[in-house]
């Protein structure tokens, strides 16, 4: 599987339902006591002010004529209590009466002049630009528009995005293809690396703080938009010595390299690593992870991305489309292998005893891995705020660095889709959503 696929407790459309109904009617959170009959109706009058007098010997307190039921909200009071708070009900509403009826007056005017279109019962939820998905297909469904911004609970921070990094895992997310395995339903957002400030946060996150500058993989994607909400298991500062749009090239891919040399491989100084597709966006961190924990690297590209092989640090750069890359990586220690088919079935044979194939697009075959007396794993990459902090502590030490070939604006979603799928991008596409703010 080529993304996290967890099924998650929900997408990017509950956190748009979510938000939309914390923005119905706040007014009735100040009169809507629980279990006092008026949630969910209109904007009240506090109870008790108005009243309506029965005259019967007994007060029914209710919020006005239009609420009028026949069912009491409250007991009524005793027979001579009532009368005489009754008369004296009357008396006052009947010497009150023009004001009263003044006030209402003006109250009805004002409420139609500062809200005209009624927005007063439905104030509208703040709106964003972002490229949205309505229904599941080919890079075409994909379109830039206002839509509601997401509302981050108690475990999320709001992040106003200054930049989205585009991967293969957005043109598959939008194709419905594993919809079911990966938990989406539309609508949905794309984007799946974000780089961006903090703008708000929940009750319970503890550690990010409003103005905070952080980058991160917000497992549900929601990044090619202005704002969006992660966890703080989503995150980690940005690191100091990037742009907002270098740093959003980094998370899912740079993770991804790490979970797969580091976590799974658990790459020693000194061993050899064959990296296939090594100039895409995770073979270009894992060339440089791997060098940058002591190894020898082995990576492939097709003629055009030879010089960058080279410029990352691999130590021999193999061309596919002249050489076949057996005929020259032999007993390595570890494969990467983001590519699968012929070039996971030709790997095996290259892995010394003992050693390891990583792939992120398949399962490796049993039968092969016993053959040649190999262990296999299929990554399936999940956020981890540790993990990225220690990439965020390469990149400053000048260890690490994203290549960025290509930037878009945001209104270009469909065309960083339509690259993303061609399974032959150089280095990373960055999707620049607003000007870099000053740190
Ligand atoms: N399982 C996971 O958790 C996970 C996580 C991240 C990514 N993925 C998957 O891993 C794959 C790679 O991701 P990415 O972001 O690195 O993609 P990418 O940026 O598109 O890079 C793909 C790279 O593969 C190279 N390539 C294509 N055909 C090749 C071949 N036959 N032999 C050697 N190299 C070849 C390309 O180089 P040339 O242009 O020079 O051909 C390109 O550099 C995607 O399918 C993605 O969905 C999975």
């Amino acid at each position: 599987m080529p993304i996290a696929a967890r099924a998650a407790p929900e997408t990017w459309g509950n956190r748009v339902n979510h938000a939309l109904l914390s923005w119905q009617v706040p007014g009735l959170e100040t009169s809507g006591k629980s279990g006092d009959g008026n949630r969910g109706r209109s904007i009240q009058p506090v109870t008790g002010k108005w009243q309506n007098v029965t005259g019967t010997g007994s007060v029914v307190p209710f919020s006005s004529d239009a609420m009028r039921t026949d069912k009491p909200l409250l007991d009524p009071l005793p027979p001579r209590q009532a009368t005489t708070l009754g008369l004296s009900c009357k008396r006052f509403l009947k010497q009150n009466m023009k004001i009263t009826n003044l006030l209402l007056i003006l109250v009805t005017l004002a409420s139609v002049v500062i809200f005209p279109n009624g927005a007063w019962a439905e104030p509208k939820a703040r709106m964003m630009k972002a490229v949205v998905v309505h229904q599941y297909g080919g890079s075409e469904v994909a379109k830039y528009e206002d839509t509601p911004r997401p509302e981050p609970k108690e475990n999320e921070a709001l992040v106003r995005v200054i930049a989205s990094g585009v991967n293969p895992a957005d043109p598959l997310i939008v194709s419905g293809k594993y919809a079911q395995q990966f938990g989406t339903h539309v609508p949905l957002i794309p984007g799946y690396d974000i780089a961006g400030v903090v703008e708000q946060t929940g009750s319970r996150v503890t550690k990010l703080k409003v103005g905070d500058a952080v980058y991160g993989y917000p497992l549900m994607g929601g990044g090619w938009a202005e704002h969006a909400v992660v966890t703080e298991g989503e995150t980690a500062p940005k690191p100091k010595s990037l742009s907002f749009v270098d740093a959003a090239a980094v998370p899912l891919a740079a993770l991804t390299a790490w979970d797969a040399l580091i976590d799974t491989a658990q790459l020693k100084a000194g061993q050899t690593v064959l990296i296939h597709g090594g100039s895409g966006g995770v073979g270009s961190f894992a060339i440089q992870i791997a060098k940058a924990r002591g190894a020898r690297v082995i990576a492939t590209a097709s003629t055009a991305n030879q010089d960058l092989l080279k410029h990352l640090g691999a130590d021999v750069a193999i061309d596919y489309t002249k050489q076949k890359f057996e005929d020259v990586a032999k007993d390595v220690d570890i494969v990467l292998d983001p590519v699968g088919r012929d070039t996971l079935a030709r790997s095996y044979a290259v892995v010394k005893k003992g050693g390891i194939i990583c792939t992120l697009v398949a399962r490796p075959d049993p039968a092969q891995l016993e053959k040649f007396g190999i262990r296999g794993a299929s990554i399936a990459v999940t956020p981890n705020a540790a993990n990225l902090a220690e990439i965020t502590k390469l990149i400053d030490d000048k260890k690490i660095k994203p290549i960025v070939t290509q930037v878009l604006p945001l209104s270009e979603g469909v065309k960083a889709l339509e690259q993303a799928e061609t399974h032959h991008s150089r280095g990373k596409i960055v999707l620049k959503i607003a000007d870099e703010p000053k740190e």
